[in-house]
């Protein structure tokens, strides 16, 4: 995978780190994907499911690390010395289609810590993983599944080229009855 590393200043005048994650970063890595996972919003997986993914993460993880076709990029807050804090708050993957007919075509998933959304994180994060996807020499297609109901995460995606394809209708279920919608979004790279 890609070393990338970049430091930004966000909109309300915090920096942080954004770059490639790390085998040491898993437990931070852990704990800021199951609160997410806790806060329910819209996301695929249950707590339940995202505690048995984290324990699936050194593996999973280790194996990503070795892709070309891949980029994992966290966030870190930065101190005013300009040292990272160990918390995560962010999270980003692109990551290729394991069949072959589908190797040009990667899944985006991105995810901000409370406290920092709306103040450019996310904007920073998909530049940077947009401009890696744009110079990959295999990558045609970006695409991502998306709540409907999520105007926040539509409207970043739009903002970066990214088109509504179609949508699932009741393609998710929180409690019987409850059913959300879903749309696919895509970008053509090149
Ligand atoms: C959706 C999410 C990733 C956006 O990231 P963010 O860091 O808060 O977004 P930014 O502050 O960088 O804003 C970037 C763009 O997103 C859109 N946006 C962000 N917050 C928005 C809001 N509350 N309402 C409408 N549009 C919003 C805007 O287009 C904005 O561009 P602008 O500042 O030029 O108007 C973030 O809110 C999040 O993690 N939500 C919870 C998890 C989630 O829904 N993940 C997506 C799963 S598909």
């Amino acid at each position: 995978m890609q070393d990338v590393c970049r430091d930004i200043t966000l909109k309300d005048g915090r920096r942080a780190r954004v770059r490639t994650v790390t085998i040491n970063d898993i437990p931070a890595r852990q704990a800021f994907l199951l609160a997410i996972a806790h806060e329910h919003v819209y996301t695929l997986m249950s707590p339940a499911e995202m505690q048995d993914a984290c324990v699936r993460m050194p593996r999973k993880l280790s194996e990503a690390l070795q892709r070309t076709d891949a980029l994992y990029l966290i966030a870190l807050p930065l101190r005013p010395d300009g040292s990272e804090s160990g918390q995560v708050i962010a999270d980003f993957t692109i990551k290729a289609h394991d069949y072959e007919r589908m190797g040009h075509c990667a899944m985006l998933g991105v995810e901000i810590a409370p406290e920092y959304r709306g103040v450019g994180l996310g904007d920073a994060m998909m530049h940077i993983a947009m401009d890696w996807a744009l110079a990959h020499p295999q990558l045609r297609r970006i695409e991502l599944w998306v709540y409907a109901a999520n105007a926040p995460a539509i409207a970043l995606y739009r903002k970066h080229g990214f088109d509504i394809e179609g949508t699932r209708r009741r393609a998710m279920q929180w409690k019987p009855g409850e059913w959300h919608d879903d749309h696919l979004m895509a970008r053509l790279l090149k």
